[in-house]
């Protein structure tokens, strides 16, 4: 069990029994149990015992993740819409379609669905480089160090972690100094991956047009984890295109701040693809009638991309509120994702109240990571803050 799953099991009230009040969704009726579960995190009044065994109501608002995000009506209702095919056999013309349209917003030829992020990270990562060959990438890096090892273990490609700078770039001197001389007694330094955003941080534009420049000069490949290049894009006021440009591969997860339930794209030149999905199928990511959640893929470019500034400025509100109290240390956010360390003296205690008023935060005593989202709104924030206002007031 993760240290987060044990922390939320052991610090959020149980809900003795559920009732929702408002809509949450339409599918599958009879289930009571998953549709009862499902309330709960989309924020349900529930009726629970308290500590004291009196009857409180608690709210509950998910600061963990942008990947803890429903399907709203909409998106679900393309969902059931949409025409359909097997895409092992390229024949799903909604799969087609969201290929495409992630092809065209990073300004690549060819697009490629897959089910997750770290599937589109690995087959990069595969695709760039083969057995005995290395990457370089941040020590912080998703691809490094967030997905279980799966270079080292499937690819058996060697990776070369460099420590962040705090603005999450890979400072070029020391990608410099960690790319290989050909010499047998080295791996071949093959490629450079990078992150837009980093823990939310927004890289600057001259410093990866550098970067890809430098990455060039010793024919390196460069991939560009962009699970939220979206969020990079909107915070900046630039096109994903430019964001993409000159990176040979480029991950866009559409489960994080887009909304979607499912799907990242991957997307390079035809050359690439053509390798990428091999190792699609070799690794089980080819789905076969995908264009049901590739539909909610496309709903989500349509409809989510502009509201990603409403996380920001929500964000913003939220980490400006929390750093009104002195103990605790702040780091204000540029796009979704804040991080906060709690002064030791009260890390436990801010914490427990927090997750007993139903704000569940990631991370444990301590550091802090709280993510806006779509099922992030006002109210949500304003729970938030005065959850940690009346903390404070307490002392
Ligand atoms: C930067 C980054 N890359 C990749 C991933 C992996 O995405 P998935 O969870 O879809 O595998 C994540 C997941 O949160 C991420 O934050």
């Amino acid at each position: 069990m993760s240290v987060l799953h044990t922390f939320m099991v052991e610090n959020v009230a149980r809900p003795a029994s559920i009732s929702t009040g408002a809509e949450p969704f339409q599918v599958d009726p009879g289930d009571g149990w998953r549709k009862a579960r499902d309330a709960i995190s989309i924020g349900a009044t529930l009726p629970s015992t308290g500590s004291q065994g009196r009857e409180m109501t608690t709210r509950r608002y998910d600061f963990r993740s942008d990947t803890v995000t429903r399907p709203d009506a909409g998106m679900r209702a393309a969902m059931a819409a949409a025409p359909v095919g097997d895409d092992v056999y390229g024949e799903d013309e909604t799969v087609i379609a969201l290929e495409a349209r992630v092809a065209e917003l990073t300004g690549k030829a060819r697009g490629m669905f897959v089910p997750s992020g770290t599937q589109s990270n690995l087959i990069a990562l595969m695709s760039h480089c083969g057995r005995g060959d290395e990457f370089i990438a941040g020590q912080d890096a998703h691809a490094y160090k967030y997905e279980a090892g799966g270079a080292a273990v499937l690819g058996s490609i060697q990776p070369q972690p460099i420590e962040n700078a705090p603005d999450g770039s890979l400072p070029l001197d020391k990608i410099e100094g960690a790319i290989k001389p050909d010499d047998i007694h080295f791996a071949r330094t093959r490629l450079l991956a990078l992150e837009n955003t980093i823990g939310g941080k927004v890289l600057p534009q001259s410093y990866v047009a550098d970067a890809v420049a430098l990455a060039r000069r010793h024919g390196l490949g460069t991939h560009l984890d962009g699970a939220r290049i979206v969020n990079a894009a909107v915070a900046s006021n630039r096109s994903v295109k430019e964001l993409a440009e000159g990176f040979d591969s480029v991950s866009v997860c559409l489960s994080k701040g887009l909304g979607a339930p499912v799907g990242s794209v991957l997307v390079g030149d035809a050359d690439f693809i053509g390798k990428a999905r091999r190792l699609r199928k070799m690794v089980g990511g080819g789905m076969r009638q995908a264009g049901i959640i590739a539909a909610a893929g496309l709903y989500a470019l349509e409809h989510n991309v502009s509201r990603l500034a409403d996380d920001h400025a929500r964000a913003r509100r939220l980490a400006e509120g929390l750093a009104r109290h002195d103990r605790l240390n702040v780091d204000m956010p540029q796009t979704n994702i804040i991080f906060l360390n709690a002064d030791e003296s009260v890390a436990k205690e801010f914490a427990d109240h927090m997750a007993a008023q139903g704000i569940l935060v990631s991370g444990r005593y301590g550091q802090q990571r709280w993510v806006t989202h779509k099922d992030i709104g006002d109210e949500a924030i304003e729970a938030a803050l005065d959850a940690a206002d009346k903390f404070f007031a307490s002392l």
